[in-house]
């Protein structure tokens, strides 16, 4: 049986579903706040150790400085509310990417962080301002001295340092494709993509893709 140890997932859809349901892009990523709720519990009850979320691209700063300041906002706010609990829960926060925000939330992002550092019992990765090719530069740039470069030696130098690759990707929001995320990590992934916007992806969905997961068989290569 195959166990999932790392979930990643990108959160699409927040935009449409606001839009379908009250003309605000906006009230759909606070919607989304309720998913990631959802989906959190949903990992530490199925001891699901790394919980990856992308949730804010490189791409992502093309979008109204309006709605980018609602997203930040919206972060900060579940950050400052929530991190006693995810703190007394054992839970880690890692962020994935450059944190180059507002001073302020640079320094929640912070603060969060070190806090919870040393909870073990299960890790949720942040992908803010998180671009797969800029985490790849990044991590060329702090071996390009070496003369030869191993996998290792890449994997080391990666935003996801000490993480093991995520057995599981979910993309919501019915579209196809890895939008820079997790290129190099996700290379033996399962990847699910589904039709559901992210507001509407419901604990049962989950189960439905742990359940198709635990069926796969996985070779990596091997017959
Ligand atoms: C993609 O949907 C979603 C985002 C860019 C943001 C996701 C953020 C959250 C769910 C809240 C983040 C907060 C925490 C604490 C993780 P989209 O806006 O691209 O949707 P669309 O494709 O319908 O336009």
């Amino acid at each position: 049986m195959n166990s999932v140890k790392h979930m990643a997932i990108i959160m699409d859809g927040n935009g449409r579903w606001g839009l379908k349901h009250r003309k605000s892009r906006n009230l759909g990523h606070k919607e989304g706040l309720k998913t990631v709720e959802m989906v959190m519990r949903y990992c530490i009850k199925n001891q699901v150790k790394f919980l990856t979320l992308y949730a804010f691209s490189t791409e992502n700063w093309k979008r109204p400085l309006k709605e980018r300041n609602y997203l930040f906002n919206l972060l900060e706010i579940y950050i400052k509310e929530k991190l006693e609990k995810i703190h007394k829960e054992k839970i880690r926060i890692k962020i994935l990417g450059e944190k180059n925000f507002s001073k302020r939330l640079n320094k929640l992002l912070d603060f969060a962080e070190k806090k919870t550092l040393k909870n073990t019992r299960m890790q949720i990765n942040l992908a803010l301002n998180y671009g797969s090719k800029k985490e790849l530069v990044y991590a060329f740039n702090k071996i390009k001295k070496k003369k030869r470069i191993s996998e290792n030696d890449i994997n080391n130098s990666l935003y996801t340092k000490n993480i093991p690759d995520p057995e599981i990707l979910i993309r919501t929001g019915n579209t196809q494709r890895l939008s820079n995320f997790l290129l190099w990590q996700a290379a033996y992934t399962e990847i699910f993509f589904e039709k559901k916007l992210w507001p509407d992806f419901k604990n049962e969905d989950l189960n439905k893709i742990m359940k198709r997961f635990s069926k796969i068989k996985r070779n990596f290569g091997k017959i």
